[in-house]
């Protein structure tokens, strides 16, 4: 089928190309992002596929809908971002890759969680300016200390793995289902509440959902250990990011790891290096040593781009043959056949 590839850039055409030599689907890439604005670009395609920042709100799905889009293919696992009640009613399919490398993003949130700790960021800089003085640098063994792991899904599960089997650290998970698999870590599963005041390191895992917004708030971050670090590789809405900012001018949180930004959707995958960044809340982040930003890359590994576009690319051809995507992808089935 014709697919319009939304915000596509240059790292996706090869592993969409070689996905797509067993699917044989047309597709056309646009470098611009899906808003209301450019959904009129997807006319003449059956399908849009679009990633973590696309906007897919009532409007843009209207606009896809009336140019005769009838399935919007994720390529993302998150679909927080996607008004389903809206594409239920246009009778949109909406399909999603709801796991491609857990082990991307596990490993993500611990490079940041090191990086962190032995203040990795800060010995680059200065050993490269002749600078081989230690003076805060000073990091902490992560052996024997607490991770908390909030969300023990696929990708918590596989931190979980890591800290626990890997660093030797104690195991805490706050999830209402946690994997069984952490459970054979021997990571005890406790209230969030009770995660945030026992954690060396808390690492947040869970999804973004009206329950989840903001689950970092001033008082839960108020909660945590002073010298706490806290990584946030899932989704920016997670975290109350004034609350983080004041959090940090106050001395009262050890350090903070984050992929993803709630306001993210203006600066990520963007080079804006010739601009400079126009929220002052992200750039207020960016002047603390102790933060590091990543621009939602926890995804970018070679093994979960070739099977994001296999499983996209699959919905789709599951899609034009049977009418449905495969149920497990579902998002959001569409009533009538393709
Ligand atoms: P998953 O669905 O396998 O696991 C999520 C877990 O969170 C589940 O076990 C669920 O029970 C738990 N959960 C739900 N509500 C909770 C709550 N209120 N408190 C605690 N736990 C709760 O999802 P997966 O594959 O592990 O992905 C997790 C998240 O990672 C995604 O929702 C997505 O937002 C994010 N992500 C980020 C990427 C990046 O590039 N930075 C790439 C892929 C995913």
């Amino acid at each position: 089928m014709r697919i319009a590839l939304f915000s596509s850039k240059p790292f996706d055409a090869p592993f969409f190309d070689a996905a797509n030599a067993a699917h044989g689907h047309a597709i056309t890439h646009l470098d611009v992002r899906l808003t209301p604005e450019t959904a009129v670009l997807a006319r003449g395609h059956g399908a849009v596929c679009a990633f973590a920042n696309d906007d897919l709100s009532a409007r843009t799905l209207d606009g896809l809908s009336a140019v005769g889009v009838r399935l919007v293919l994720l390529r993302s696992a998150g679909f927080n971002h996607v008004d389903l009640e809206r594409a239920e009613a246009l009778d949109l399919a909406v399909a999603r890759v709801p796991a491609y490398s857990p082990y991307a993003v596990a490993e993500h949130a611990v490079a940041l969680a090191l990086a962190l700790d032995r203040k990795v960021h800060r010995a680059y800089n200065r050993v490269r300016e002749g600078n081989f003085a230690l003076g805060g640098l000073l990091g902490t063994d992560l052996h024997g200390k607490t991770a908390g792991v909030v969300g023990a899904g696929r990708i918590g599960a596989v931190a979980a793995r890591i800290l626990g089997a890997g660093f030797g650290m104690r195991l805490l998970v706050a999830d209402p289902h946690p994997d069984p698999a952490v459970l054979e870590l021997g990571a005890e599963v406790v209230e969030v509440e009770d995660l945030l005041e026992a954690a060396d390191l808390v690492t947040l895992h869970c999804p973004l959902t009206p329950d989840t917004y903001h689950l970092l708030d001033a008082a839960a971050i108020g909660r945590m250990k002073r010298d706490a670090i806290l990584i946030n590789t899932s989704r920016g809405g997670l975290v109350d990011t004034a609350a983080l900012v004041a959090a940090l001018k106050g001395d009262r949180i050890g350090a903070v790891g984050l992929d993803v930004y709630e306001e993210e959707a203006d600066l990520f995958f963007r080079d804006l290096s010739d601009r400079g960044v126009p929220d002052d809340v992200f750039a207020r982040l960016l002047t603390f040593p102790n933060v590091i930003v990543t621009g939602h890359q926890g995804f970018f590994t070679r093994e979960a781009l070739s099977a994001i576009a296999e499983t996209t690319l699959a919905n789709a051809t599951a899609f034009e043959r049977d009418g449905a995507v495969p149920e497990e992808n579902a998002v959001c089935a569409a009533r009538h056949t393709a």
